[in-house]
């Protein structure tokens, strides 16, 4: 039998050790004890010499920072959604990349509808100016809002956590309407109830359009100043998805301009900045891309991160089979790793 070296994983960010710990059973593990955003030099100098990381969305993994590591052969994302990724350079290398869906879907369908119903019935606009002391005397049209119950709710893109926000819809009576890249199978929309229809039918339909599509390059500013033109001028949008979707700065200005009543947005453009017209604007609720922040849903977030990483380095009860694999072409290049699983020296 061969005895190997003992591999190395770096984590780039102190996120649940105890979690992360489940790695040093099989790994030496490097993880970073402070919370940074990282150079492409520093990604470049932290990959460097390891054979595996667990990264977090912020930490843009392309061509250039896996170029010199040569020993690099996983790259765990703790995220569902995995655009800081350079996929394609990722498997020309060689080097599997996984992410972490599920876990997350019923925590992110749960915020959305948190900032829904903040940002239709007004609730932090109304708190900040109560806060202000700007309440004085009661009014029979203070903080006007619009309804959830009985409206029609637009989702669009239709995967695990628009099919969850979509659920949760029946509580509030609401109509149902989503467009996504294909039909959901009948039993899927039943028993969601919901609608398929064109993208342009969602957007004039919609009294709240929630957006759950992923980024890419044919999604990049899928809503702008002519999709907001098509929305109702009282209508609510939401995106829990990712930045970029949205044009910020043409959603502040019709935000601004009265041709859209609300937002509540999750991610941005360019984050952690968020467009300074976005911030000027009164009908709208911002919270620091935390869809999926919560303690149980991101501890399983990184414990799945722990067991595909695990598994992509050739080790544990899935060695060779990662259950959420990106790149399955990557990793048939690297099938050697299981089939002759190593004892490793601790
Ligand atoms: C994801 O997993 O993609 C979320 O946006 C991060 O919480």
């Amino acid at each position: 039998m061969t005895v190997e070296p003992r591999k190395k994983v770096w984590a780039t960010q102190p996120v649940f050790p105890d979690v992360v710990a489940r790695l040093e059973r099989d790994f030496d593990v490097v993880q970073a004890t402070a919370v940074t955003r990282y150079t492409e030099d520093e990604l470049a100098e932290g990959l460097r010499d390891v054979d595996g990381a667990l990264v977090c969305i912020p930490d843009r993994i392309d061509g250039a920072v896996i170029a010199p590591a040569t020993r690099l052969r996983a790259v765990a994302n703790i995220g569902v959604g995995y655009n800081n990724l350079d996929v394609d350079a990722l498997t020309a290398a060689g080097i599997v990349a996984t992410n972490t869906p599920d876990v997350l879907t019923e925590t992110s369908a749960d915020f959305a509808w948190a900032l829904l119903l903040a940002a239709a019935r007004r609730v932090t606009e109304s708190e900040r100016w109560l806060r202000a002391g700007c309440w004085t005397t009661w009014s029979f049209d203070l903080m006007l809002g619009q309804d959830i119950h009985g409206s029609t709710l637009g989702i669009l893109g239709m995967g695990r956590i628009g099919q969850a926000i979509a659920r949760r819809a029946a509580g509030f009576g609401m109509r149902v309407l989503y467009h996504n890249r294909s039909r959901l199978a009948d039993a899927l929309e039943r028993a969601c109830n919901a609608r398929s229809v064109e993208r342009d039918e969602l957007l004039a339909a919609s009294d709240h359009l929630v957006l759950t599509l992923p980024y890419s390059a044919q999604s990049h500013h899928a809503i702008g100043t002519a999709e907001i033109g098509r929305m109702k001028p009282t209508a609510t949008l939401v995106n829990v998805a990712r930045g970029g979707i949205v044009d910020d700065s043409a959603l502040a200005d019709a935000l601004a301009n009265g041709r859209l009543g609300a937002a509540g947005l999750d991610v941005y453009e360019n984050e952690p900045a968020v467009h300074p017209a976005l911030l000027a604007c009164r009908n709208i609720v911002l919270t620091p891309h935390i869809a999926s922040a919560s303690v149980a849903t991101r501890r399983a977030m990184v414990a799945l991160a722990v067991e595909n990483l695990t598994a992509a380095l050739g080790c544990g009860p899935r060695a060779g089979d990662p259950p959420n694999v990106i790149n399955p072409r990557a990793l048939a290049q690297t099938a050697h790793l299981s089939s002759s699983r190593t004892k490793q020296v601790p």
